[in-house]
């Protein structure tokens, strides 16, 4: 298929083989790394620290990414991980939807997911159980490879769509792959601002994952095109540019690495209020005493929080229902919700509800 990069100001075929070259021979292992922007990682919780455990070190090596995407509730689903390099994070999901589960680790450079294949063995036999599946393509062409539509649970992604050479492309090929209900659960490098399209032809600002970082609205008015009218915040991290030639061409910008949910569901645009409340029933492994579904939506155990519209579907049309009593219909208005949305500095890439 062909892909769109106007807004890029790359050529999508010279864009495609700086990135093999950038993540298959410049870089040999995270060492060699010139930012903090591949490598800014929140820390794992213990639940995703004791998988990481269980991951061969090589496949540890090669691993370049800015957070730690592992939402709760995986036993049992089909997860896909867009541009799994080494397949770090396909080998934590391995072990996080068990042996009834399904992984799918998708890459276009050839190293990355050769390190991954040569590992499937290894892991198998200390897991006790196969279940991820590596394919070499493109994240804006799944069709290709066979993943079909409305077929995956959740997609997660590390530092990996700002590399995109059609980002629009990756968000609709994203949400067709999603079943309804299904979630998208994102890391990745945004921008303070747009970026001048020329500093794309540059390969380490490319391929640091600094020159392609989304623009917060961007990315917001991105997803909105495909149906998603909200998203939301889990976490940020600032990004340290230390190499003094890179801070010279891009130090103009700030960057942020942000983890994002959003679900395929039919949201509004604004949160509304409908006189619902939720209920954390608890049960989610990992969340013994609270869930914070974003970074201002934190429901502790037991206790009736009043939520919008929207933060009640996302709780009780998904995989989350079973952990949470989601009392009210939305059959009476009450006007907008009193979203007290939380000032950010960055602000928020998605601000469009609650
Ligand atoms: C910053 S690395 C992150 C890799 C991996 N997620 C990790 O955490 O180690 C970016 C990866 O995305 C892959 N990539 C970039 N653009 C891609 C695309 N359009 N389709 C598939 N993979 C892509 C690269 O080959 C590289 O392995």
């Amino acid at each position: 298929m062909t892909l769109d990069n106007a807004a890029e100001g790359i050529n999508p075929a010279q864009g495609i083989r700086t990135m093999q070259e950038y993540y298959g021979t410049t870089l040999q292992s995270s060492a060699d790394l010139r930012t903090s922007a591949c490598n800014a990682a929140e820390p794992p919780t213990p639940l995703v620290a004791r998988a990481l455990a269980r991951v061969h070190d090589q496949v540890k090596e090669r691993f370049y990414g800015c957070g730690s995407p592992f939402p709760p509730a995986l036993d049992g689903i089909t997860a896909l991980d867009l541009g799994c390099g080494s397949g770090r994070d396909c080998y934590v999901l391995s072990q996080l939807v068990g042996p009834g589960g399904r992984v799918i680790g998708v890459d276009l450079t050839d190293e990355q997911i050769a390190v991954a294949r040569a590992h499937v063995d290894w892991h198998a036999k200390e897991y006790g159980y196969a279940n991820v599946d590596f394919k070499s393509g493109q994240i804006e062409c799944l069709a290709e490879i066979g993943v079909e539509d409305n077929s995956v649970d959740l997609v997660i992604s590390n530092c990996v769509l700002n590399l995109s050479v059609d980002k629009p492309q990756a968000i609709r090929e994203i949400f067709r792959v999603l079943k309804p209900g299904g979630e998208l659960y994102l890391s990745d490098i945004f921008s303070d601002r747009r970026l001048p399209p020329e500093l794309s032809k540059d390969p380490v600002l490319r391929g640091e994952c600094l020159a392609g970082a989304w623009y917060w609205e961007d990315f917001r008015r991105t997803v909105a095109s495909v149906g998603c009218m909200d998203c939301r915040a889990a976490s940020r991290t600032p990004v340290k540019i230390q190499d003094p030639d890179i801070e010279e061409k891009i130090g103009f910008a700030t960057f942020t690495s942000c983890t994002l949910r959003a679900f395929k569901l039919p949201l509004e645009d604004q949160c509304e209020d409908f006189g619902q409340v939720a209920v954390y029933s608890g049960g989610l492994a990992g969340h013994p005493h609270s869930f914070a579904l974003d970074d201002h939506h934190t429901f502790p155990r037991g206790k009736a929080v009043p939520v919008c519209g929207n933060t009640a579907d996302m709780l009780s049309a998904t995989r989350y229902a079973p952990y949470f009593s989601v009392i009210g219909e939305k059959t009476t208005h009450y006007g907008r919700f009193p979203c007290a949305q939380v000032e950010q500095d960055p602000p928020a890439p998605a601000t469009g509800c609650c």
